[in-house]
């Protein structure tokens, strides 16, 4: 079998078929890496598999290739790693396994190189090649997982039950692959899916993580998100995301289905931005529908405040997910509060006022934001949509001619609360924030004009009605 190697590749390749000759084991390219080179996709992890020990064979590898290279292994597992260059290479003895029911620690045992592929996940993914002498380059594929690809059909080597009882993370990979790569899973496969969805409790929340990462960063994340929906995981792993599901109909009137529409806002902003936290914001950018749902007489459905209440959802939620808290949780929770914001801006009469207050709120973030607005709009009336975006690029106009003259982004006010302190003999308290603010909202409001001189008068007149006066 040929598949398209580099340079670097064939040099490695030929290394560890010396190795495996030394050590005299049989060894195989195996899983992951063989799956994307037959698909033309770039890869830079290699399975290798030998039958014997692993551990061995990843120094004698090493030795051959750079003395001083450092090899990285685990005697529990029988697994070992070696970085070349920017290759990462896991070296494994074939094993047969079997898991027990409560846990993910296998009970491993050595085997055949079958025993070996039917342990794996999926088909596509227990394809082998030999880097055997004797038969060198051969591709062994006992369960069809060539077939499968061609047909892009995501199925398990053994009973799916099976497969998916043994490490219930499988089930979020197969979804993940089939986002990935555009692939069906067997309707088999998948009621297997559905009716061992609640063993994925088994699972650490950081490899349940992981996996959802991988799949908001596909072209399409909806593929996924629907799928793991669809089978019943989303509600366990996720259960604010299932909350947005549904319609509820009043004297007649429905209101959007909030789970689609998320959906179809992921993948608007993923045709603009590979970056994985602008995502989880368009995810989450609605989350605090369901808490503020109302039927109002006379208004129909509102979700009033939807905005607040889901960007105080976004620290629970990145905590329970074990998401990092940090500055990228804090962007989400930003977009999500202010994602109604830019469109408030397109009703008429809109002040300065208002613009300079979105500059000052949204600062850097400001393209951030207008990107998850405009995958907001998720109308099928193309005359609206784009009535939208023409509104949006006014919006974005205003917003460029505000900022060239009062330079407001990440702006600091003249006044800093130092200043204020040492001025009127304060300690830090609540008449320095008061004073703060208030200097601050003036300018912002255009009341007073953005510079020291006028702010420093307005602080002086602001701190006489606070009955405060200069120590100097
Ligand atoms: N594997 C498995 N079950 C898992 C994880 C991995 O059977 N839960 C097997 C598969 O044969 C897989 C190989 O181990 O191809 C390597 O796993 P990994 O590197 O995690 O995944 P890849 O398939 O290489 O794909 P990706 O890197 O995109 O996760």
């Amino acid at each position: 079998m040929q598949i398209p190697c580099t340079a670097r590749e064939k040099e490695l390749f030929g290394c560890v078929a010396e190795a495996a000759r030394q050590v005299g084991v049989p060894c195989y390219l195996i899983g992951g890496f063989v799956r994307d080179k037959l698909l033309h996709r770039a890869s830079k992890d290699l399975d290798i598999v030998c039958v014997g020990d692993g551990i061995a064979l990843a120094h004698r590898v090493a030795a051959l290739l750079d003395p001083s290279l450092k090899v990285n292994y685990f005697r529990n597992f029988g697994t070992a790693q070696v970085r070349y260059k920017d290759l990462d290479i896991e070296f494994v003895g074939a094993r047969k396994e079997s898991y027990s029911r409560d846990s993910r620690n296998p009970v491993v045992a050595p085997g055949s190189l079958e025993d070996d592929q039917l342990r794996r996940d999926f088909t596509i993914n227990a394809l082998a090649i030999s880097l055997n002498e004797a038969d060198y380059g051969r591709l062994i594929d006992p369960f069809d997982g060539l077939q499968d690809m061609q047909n892009k059909l995501i199925r398990t080597p053994l009973d799916p039950a099976q497969t998916f009882s043994d490490d219930p993370l499988r089930m979020m990979r197969a979804i993940r692959f089939s986002c990935q790569l555009g692939f069906t899973i067997l309707p088999e496969t998948f009621r297997a899916i559905q009716d061992n969805a609640g063993r994925i409790k088994i699972i650490s929340q950081e490899r349940i993580s992981d996996e959802l990462n991988k799949i908001m960063l596909c072209s399409k994340p909806s593929v996924g998100l629907d799928l793991l929906y669809q089978a019943g995981i989303l509600k366990i792993i996720f259960p604010q995301m299932t909350d947005l599901v549904g319609v509820e109909m009043v004297d007649g009137k429905g209101h959007k289905d909030n789970f689609y529409h998320t959906l179809q806002v992921i993948d608007n902003i993923s045709r603009h931005t590979k970056d994985l936290w602008l995502r989880w914001a368009a995810l989450l950018h609605d989350i605090g529908k369901p808490a503020t749902k109302r039927f109002e007489e006379g208004h129909g459905w509102t979700f009033h405040g939807h905005d607040a209440v889901g960007g105080k959802m976004v620290p629970r939620i990145f905590t329970r997910l074990k998401l990092p808290l940090n500055d990228k949780m804090r962007l989400v929770r930003k977009l999500v509060e202010l994602h109604l914001r830019p469109i408030s801006l397109t009703k008429e009469n809109i002040t300065d006022s208002a613009i300079r207050r979105l500059l000052f709120d949204a600062g850097d973030d400001l393209e951030a934001l207008m990107m998850l607005c405009e995958a907001d709009i998720t109308s099928k009336n193309k005359a609206k949509v784009k009535r939208y975006l023409e509104n949006f690029e006014m919006v974005r106009e205003r917003l460029k001619a505000v900022e060239e003259s009062d330079r407001i982004r990440n702006w600091q006010p003249p006044i800093t609360g130092e200043m204020i302190m040492e001025t009127f003999g304060l300690k830090p308290g609540r008449a320095v924030g008061d004073l703060k603010n208030a200097i601050r909202e003036a300018i912002l409001d255009g009341e007073i004009p953005n510079n020291y001189e006028a702010a420093y008068q307005f602080m002086l007149l602001k701190a006489k009605e606070l009955d405060l006066t200069p120590v100097k």
